[in-house]
């Protein structure tokens, strides 16, 4: 049987869980201000001390924000952090100025400065917002929150509750956050993954149901390097968005949900377990799993099962009609642990692998390690672009494409769903199309935020 308190580091393989209030989270009135601070929360459960936490409002997660589609979100950045920091709107498709990334669309925000933040809401979905300066740090610190866009005419469910998803790299005896943000080991593996795993900072999600409920869950993997997989127990229902964007027709929940850091999805699912049991979603093999939110079924049942779910109503969708003369691009993911890269090119110079090793430096994107000068690409706006990405490396990365989302075509050519985030496993290659419709400077580069943090990071203009 699944223990629903087991922790990482209590058992080899083994797991933890935990939760949000799923009650009340919808803020009300815009606070003006986000402010980012240090702050003690209980992280861990009771018995465990404090944990230091980075957190907008003190918080980690940060409180929601939520808006109605086609509003703006405005927002006051207050940094009360000893670091300079910014923040991304992950999956918006927003004004490049606003996007937040430190270095390519505005200077960090020193400590005790501010910055103000406005940016339109045009798609409706599940999205998420982070710091986006030293993230490996910072996101591991706790500085993310959900963005929630609603819909005009909110779909028929009986709850709406967003599931963040996190693990955390704590010591048990003190309870705080190991500050080896820069382990050359995760730098050059498969990342800083962590001993504690949470459900929107807590260690047991627990939302009291009625069997026959119909439950929103808008998942979001907000960990530094860990890939969720997720099975479901005593649910059952459709997938009805991908980071963000609904799929034209409501797809059954697959046995397994594969997560890459940044992904999200929407599913829409029915409480299928009977009253005293409590249905599950979380890592269900029989060892080695982990709960990540339980839903206990009590009091009487909802009527029946509704009908199943019409799909979602679609956001724009990008205009991929000059898809035949697209300009294409090629990604070569390089490096890390056992992939033998002998040299690449950094700060604009040939460095030899135990050079780039010196300064924390890993992965190459065609060969060039990090943030360059010129773009991966100089897009004209409205132009199509078809993009091959080959992960050569012996890791899972999870390719972020900012201000846009692309569809990923399968092997017959089909495009696929709309999605912000490519979860490429090791030896794969794939293919993304996406129209440059959105101008300015973008970031894309790997969720992994150690990746990222050592040489995974690129940028691609539209003009
Ligand atoms: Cu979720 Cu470049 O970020
Ligand atoms: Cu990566």
């Amino acid at each position: 049987m699944l223990s629903r308190r087991s922790f990482l580091w209590a058992s080899s393989g083994a797991a933890a869980v935990a939760a949000l209030p799923a009650t009340a989270i919808r803020a009300q009135a815009a606070a003006p201000e986000l402010v980012a601070r240090e702050n003690a929360v209980q992280l861990l459960p009771l018995d465990y001390p404090e944990t230091t936490v980075w957190g907008y409002g003190g918080q980690a997660p940060g409180r929601e924000i939520r808006v109605a589609q086609g509003d703006r979100i405005q927002r006051r950045f207050v940094n009360r952090l000893p670091q300079a920091s910014s923040v991304h709107w992950h999956g918006l498709r927003a004004e490049n100025a606003m996007d937040g990334v430190s270095g390519l669309t505005q200077e960090a925000v020193r400590p005790g400065g501010s910055f103000a933040y406005d940016l339109a809401a045009e798609d409706a979905g599940t999205f998420w917002y982070h710091s986006h300066n030293r993230s490996a740090e910072q996101v591991a610190r706790g500085l993310y929150g959900p963005l929630i866009v609603d819909e005009p005419t909110p779909p028929d469910v009986d709850r709406d509750a967003t599931l963040m998803l996190d693990d955390w790299r704590v010591d048990p005896e003190t309870g705080q956050i190991a500050d080896d943000f820069g382990a050359l080991h995760d730098l050059s593996h498969g990342g800083r993954q962590g001993n504690f795993i949470s459900t929107n900072g807590e260690a047991a999600y627990r939302l009291p149901v009625k069997r026959n409920d119909r439950l929103r869950l808008r998942i979001v993997n907000a960990a530094n390097a860990r890939l969720f997989t997720l099975g479901l127990q005593g649910l059952d229902g459709w997938l009805m968005a991908y980071d963000g964007m609904p799929v034209a027709i409501p797809e059954p929940v697959p046995e397994t949900i594969a997560l890459g850091p940044g992904q999200r999805v929407d599913l829409f699912v029915d409480i299928t377990a009977d009253e005293g049991q409590e249905a599950l979603i979380g890592r269900l093999e029989q060892s080695g799993g982990f709960v990540q939110a339980a839903f206990p079924v009590s009091g009487n049942a909802s009527a029946s099962r509704r009908p199943p779910p019409a799909p979602l109503p679609p956001n724009r969708a990008p205009d991929l009609t000059g898809l035949a003369e697209a300009a294409t691009l090629r990604l070569e993911m390089s490096g890390g642990a056992m992939g033998g890269m002998s040299e690449a090119i950094w700060k604009g110079a040939s460095r030899t692998a135990g050079e780039l090793m010196e300064d924390g430096q890993f992965w190459a994107f065609n060969g060039l390690v990090g943030m360059t000068e010129t773009p991966l690409a100089r897009l004209p706006l409205g132009q199509v672009a078809r993009m091959t990405v080959v992960n050569d490396t012996v890791f899972p990365h999870a390719m972020h494409l900012h201000g846009m989302h692309f569809r990923i075509l399968a092997e017959d050519g089909t495009p696929g769903p709309l999605r912000d985030t490519l979860l490429t496993l090791r030896g794969e290659s794939h293919e993304i199309v996406f129209a440059a419709d959105n101008p300015g400077r973008w970031a894309f580069h790997c969720h992994m935020l150690s990746h990222a943090a050592s040489g995974m990071m690129t940028w691609i203009e539209v003009t």
